[in-house]
């Protein structure tokens, strides 16, 4: 199933390829990153040790660039599970290759930056990353490539929102900037692994529907990993940079619409009945968004008062 799948998907991944190919526009890190605020740190070269005071950010702003940073951190991993389920060979081995390289320029661009401007404690960010790493990444269905497909289009849109609301709560242009940039690149592997769900459908409409019932019951960030990601999750959801309504609204919505999910008409019987699933979960969501909404203005309007 899965590698006729693969084979079959095969000219969409290179349509895709080329589409991306002449979208994507060529930046480079080091553009982004002050470097003339650089300093060197104690230790080896003896300069000044970091200190909490030098950091402009306020604390959400650095819990959630350290979660950014640690979850592009794992690329290792992320490309051992996709080099596993799409292969190194032909169309699919070029976008593997060429999306892993994209990636790997999000580490070292927020790395760079979060060291020169002194914005969080470099050996406890090592040390983070070396836990968070030491863990690795494992996708929940590594025997199904649709489910691989179906979880990179929610989790590319996911990054692209984190990014971006973290760069606007940063209060920092050149942190904003930066993150704009990573947030466009998340779009356009957003914008691949969608059509690459939408043509998986065509093929295959009930397994399809299938993976993205599963994916969208089960998502978990692909940070999940992180050390304390619970207290991280709940201190970036209370800043409103990720919470239930905005991965309702904004991310699982739009990717169920654009593939006209509730209006398909070539399910069978099984497949309806994974879509009624997963319309059950969506308006469960919508409620749970809600309340949220609701407990956070409670806990704002406390504080405010
Ligand atoms: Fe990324
Ligand atoms: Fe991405």
């Amino acid at each position: 199933m899965s590698l006729a799948l693969l084979r079959e998907l095969e000219p969409v991944v290179e349509t895709n390829l080329n589409r991306h190919f002449a979208t994507a526009k060529e930046w480079f890190p080091h553009e982004y990153v002050p470097w003339s605020q650089g300093e060197d740190f104690d230790g080896v070269l003896g300069g000044r040790a970091w200190e909490p005071g030098q950091s402009k950010l306020s604390d959400v702003a650095r819990t959630s660039l350290i979660v950014n940073l640690l979850t592009e951190d794992n690329l290792p991993s992320y490309h051992h599970e996709i080099a596993t389920m799409f292969g190194r060979d032909g169309a699919w081995g070029t976008w593997v290759h060429r999306w892993t390289a994209e990636e790997g320029r999000h580490g070292i661009a927020i790395r760079d930056y979060l060291l020169t401007t002194r914005a969080v404690d470099p050996v406890e960010l090592e040390r983070a990353r070396m836990t968070h790493m030491g863990a690795g990444f494992e996708t929940d269905h590594p025997d199904s490539t649709l489910h691989g497909i179906a979880y990179v289009s929610f989790q590319e849109l996911a990054t692209r929102v984190a990014h971006r609301n973290t760069g606007r709560i940063s209060e920092d242009l050149v942190c904003d900037q930066l993150l704009q940039k990573i947030a466009a690149d998340e779009n356009l592997h957003m914008l691949f692994y969608r059509n690459l769900l939408a043509a998986s459908f065509e093929l295959s409409p009930d397994d399809t529907m299938r993976a993205i019932r599963d994916v969208v019951l089960e998502f978990q960030m692909p940070g999940h990993g992180i050390e304390n990601f619970g207290r991280k999750a709940v201190q970036i959801a209370m800043a409103g940079i990720y919470d239930l309504r905005i991965h309702h609204d904004e991310v699982v919505l739009p990717i169920l619409r654009q593939l006209n999910i509730m209006g398909r008409e070539d399910l069978s019987g099984t497949g309806n009945a994974y879509r009624d699933e997963l319309a059950a979960f969506m308006t469960e969501l919508d409620r749970n968004a809600t309340r949220f909404e609701e407990r956070r203005a409670a806990i704002q309007a406390r504080r405010n008062a």
